[in-house]
This record gives structure tokens, sequence and C-alpha cells, in this order.
């Protein structure tokens, strides 16, 4: 399983780069707002840090196929590793289906069940975003959402990729590992999580301090 970074944050996106543990990007509505920045710029910017697939989605005012056709087309044309966010609606597939026969990667995002993925898979979507955390709020388990696309895919050969999203923690991060997503998009403060283990805390300071007791600091 692939890591994306979850989040329009410089910041944030050039850390996780440096240490080399993500290869893409996504973005949405709300973590664009959250920065304040006008959207071309901020993505650009990314576009300019990370060397991956980079997912940037139409405005949330945007309902008609039409309108997100044309605005998919400006999104990729800010950099080739674009990918166009479509949320999963009639609309949504109308535009999946004309984008991607323009060669233009799509990501359908905002999807709670199989046949939504299976539905943009069809319509030619290169990613699906099932939103694991979100599930789980209002008590469904995200992870069998996860799992049962995984399985529908294997079984069909689709060769959409399932980008497992709304992770909001370690735990999350493992169960759709072993539940088959091919990414996972995670925030910066849950990478901050997976690097760290109170054992290993610990482990360092004792080394330093075994090791500087005998050659000093
Ligand atoms: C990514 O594609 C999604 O937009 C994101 O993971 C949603 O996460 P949230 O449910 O924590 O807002």
């Amino acid at each position: 399983m692939k890591f994306f970074i979850d989040t329009a944050n410089i910041d944030e996106i050039k850390k996780a780069n440096e240490m080399g543990v993500i290869c893409g990007v996504t973005t949405n509505p709300s973590l664009i707002a959250k920065e304040g920045r006008n959207f071309n710029e901020v993505i650009t910017e990314i576009a300019s840090i990370v060397d991956g697939p980079i997912s940037g989605e139409v405005k949330a005012t945007t309902t008609d196929a039409r309108g997100m056709i044309e605005e998919g087309r400006q999104i990729a044309s800010i950099h080739p590793n674009m990918v166009v966010k479509i949320p999963m609606t009639e609309e949504g597939l109308k535009a999946v289906k004309v984008l991607s026969s323009e060669n233009i990667k799509t990501n359908v995002t905002l999807i709670f069940t199989a046949t939504q993925a299976l539905l943009a898979a069809r319509a030619g979507a290169a990613y699906v975003s099932p939103f694991l955390g979100r599930l789980d709020d209002i008590s469904t388990p995200g992870v069998e959402l996860v799992e049962t696309i995984a399985k529908i895919f294997r079984t069909h050969g689709i060769k959409t990729e399932i980008i497992a999203a709304s992770i909001r923690n370690p735990f999350h991060v493992i169960e759709c590992a072993l539940a088959g997503a091919d990414i996972a998009t995670v925030p910066y403060n849950v990478i901050e999580q997976m690097i760290k283990h109170p054992l290993t805390e610990i482990g360092i300071e004792k080394f330093k301090k075994d090791y500087s007791s005998v050659f000093g600091e």
C-alpha cells in the first residue's frame, strides 16, 4: 500500500516528502479553504514539491457535468500530475466519462458504498476514494467498505485504484492495508503518530546514555 498526504498545507507536504514516505497528495475544498490561498497557486506549488498524483477537486459549487468537465480540464492543465477529484453524483459520473476519454485522470470522491465505487470505476475513474472515518463516525465500519471494494475490483480485474480516505488514526492505516487498499491518504498528524512509539524514544535515550557513559558526549 502506498501513501498520499491528505492536506493542502505546504509545510506538511514538504516534511512528508522529505521523509520519502509519500508519493502523492489529495486535497478537497475544505482543505483548500483552510489554507485561505488561491486554488491554482497552492496546487501549482504542491505539484512543484511532490512528483506524483495530485488530486485537486472541482469547486463544491460546480454541480453540473458541463461545469465539472470545464473545470476538470482547467485543473488538469495546471500540471501533468494532476488528478481531477469529482464527487460521486450522476452529473459527476458523466464528467468522469468525458474527462477519462480525454486521458484526464479522475478520483471519484465521497464514496460510501461498493456500488458507488463500481459505477465510478466503470465510468472510467483512475481512483475511487471510500471515506473510512466518516463511516466510522456514524457507527458503520468503514474498513468493511474498503475490503468489499477491493474484493470486487480483484474479482473483476478492475484497474481503478482504491484510495482509502478520511483516515483518522494509525489503526485505520493498518486496517485499510489489510483490507487491500492500494493507497491510504493520510493527514500529517497521522504520519507523526505512525512514526512514534514510546519504546523507540526510551531505546534512543538508553543508547545515548550507555554510549556517552563510556565515550563521552
Ligand atoms: C480525501 O480524499 C478526503 O477528502 C479526506 O480524506 C476527507 O477526510 P475527513 O473525513 O477527515 O474530512
